[in-house]
């Protein structure tokens, strides 16, 4: 049967609209500026009322790490994985305390080394450096790459990775605004050395924070508590029926664009010859071919139909078809009882309703899973003051008038494993 949510409802108790910027930063959420995170206080409720301290806590999709921070901090096990190696680096340092005095220790001296007449730089030999910095810029940041990679434990070496990371876009040539890569011959980048202490001494403060709120059994034994991968959202590393609850935000389809939203980063990390097999493995790439498969979705079907047999009907079924895979392997960790809450907005392309709620509940059903509620929110625009394109549903600025606002309400899907 159809599945139709339109007619659904919009609980304000799942809006979080009272939460400023600073609480959605709170902890070690703001280190890194990641496309499309969901805010930690929906995660903190999903796993709050949907598991209990000891359980496994799992996001297929973690992107930044959200989920698996606020699982830690209720004391849960966290399981995350995700096919881009910045989120894997980003969500690693996140979900990872570190003593506040042994951080602000190497700080010091990091401090005292960037002040000094420093001559070492480490510049990945790629054009697309020049593209993106000025001639200053591009030295200042190898002068600090170089220093940060000379910290032997491997914990701390991250964890300022991720603070020169968080600065490469201001001190480049990148459009401020944009999350897309624009380039903006007026700007002027900001100076390296004082924008990576400056972001160095606001993680110090956010980790102490973390580090403090955890339990100390948690802290203790953190390798026990977390399992965090680099890799495909259809092969989770956890076994069989080992898994309580999923709270995971998927990938919209066209967006395997994002792995260019990260290329500051790749670039310097030096990623960026794993980007094609990235591509590859991103949900609805456009870079496979697969067979014809059932989507086990009616109106799955019906969408691709109605978008014709362009590229773009490829690329949604591909999609619909990836997510599936995913779906199975959901099924598959979970405990019977077990829960998943997927957190899902509707889009559109070619003026073509994508109803990814519908659809994914649609696949979740057909696969055995039970819905237990369908939950509609809205999204405060502070939060996502995102607009997509109607035709290609791609990000798009939001002074464009052809613009429709990307997600101002979007789905939480709690769908429970009834049996195996
Ligand atoms: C909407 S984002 C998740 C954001 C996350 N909830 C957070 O708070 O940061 C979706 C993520 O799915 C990842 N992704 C895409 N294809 C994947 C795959 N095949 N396996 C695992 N992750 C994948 C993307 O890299 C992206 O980080």
């Amino acid at each position: 049967m159809v599945l139709d949510f339109r007619a659904l409802a919009i609980d304000p108790s799942w809006a979080f609209a009272e939460c400023t910027q600073k609480q959605t930063r709170y902890l070690t959420h703001g280190y890194y500026t990641y496309p499309a995170k969901f805010i930690p206080q929906l995660a903190a409720r999903l796993i709050r009322e949907l598991s209990t301290p000891g359980e496994t806590v799992a996001d297929p999709f973690m992107g930044s790490g959200t989920t698996l921070i606020e699982a830690l901090v209720q004391a849960r096990r966290a399981v995350g994985v995700d096919i881009n190696p910045v989120a894997h680096l980003v969500a690693r340092v996140k979900a990872t305390p570190i003593s506040p005095a042994v951080l602000a220790a190497e700080y010091a001296r990091l401090a005292a080394d960037l002040a000094g007449e420093r001559r070492a730089t480490l510049v990945p030999a790629n054009a697309r450096i020049d593209y993106w910095f000025p001639p200053a810029q591009k030295n200042e940041l190898g002068i600090i790459l170089a220093r940060l990679a000379e910290i032997d434990d491997a914990a701390q070496r991250e964890f300022f990775l991720v603070a020169f990371a968080q600065i490469l876009k201001t001190c480049s040539i990148w459009l401020q605004k944009s999350v897309k890569p624009t380039r903006d011959p007026r700007k002027t980048p900001a100076e390296p050395r004082a924008a990576f202490l400056r972001q160095a001494r606001f993680m110090l403060k956010q980790n102490a924070e973390f580090w403090n709120l955890l339990a100390p059994s948690v802290r203790g034994a953190l390798e026990a508590y977390r399992v965090i991968e680099c890799a495909d959202a259809r092969a989770l590393p956890a076994r069989a029926g080992t898994v309580s609850l999923i709270v995971t935000s998927p990938p919209y389809v066209t967006s395997y664009e994002y792995a260019d939203l990260h290329q500051l980063t790749a670039l310097w990390f030096e990623y960026l010859d794993t980007l094609p097999a990235f591509r590859q493995r991103f949900i609805g790439s456009a870079y496979t071919a697969r067979a014809h498969i059932d989507l086990r979705s009616e109106l799955a079907e019906r969408i691709c139909g109605d978008l014709g047999d362009g590229k773009k009907a490829r690329e949604v079924r591909n999609y619909f078809a990836d997510m599936l895979e995913c779906f199975g392997e959901m099924k598959r960790v979970l405990r019977v009882g077990g829960k998943a809450c997927i957190v899902i907005g509707n889009t559109e392309l070619q003026k073509i309703p994508i109803r990814n709620a519908e659809v994914f509940a649609e696949q979740l059903q057909n696969l055995g899973l039970r819905a237990q509620a369908i939950i509609k929110r809205a999204i405060p625009a502070k939060i996502l003051p995102q607009t997509r394109d109607p035709y290609s549903g791609k990000f798009t600025s939001a002074r464009n008038s052809n613009t429709v606002l990307a997600y101002p309400v979007e789905y939480i899907l709690v769908m429970e494993k009834t049996a195996d």
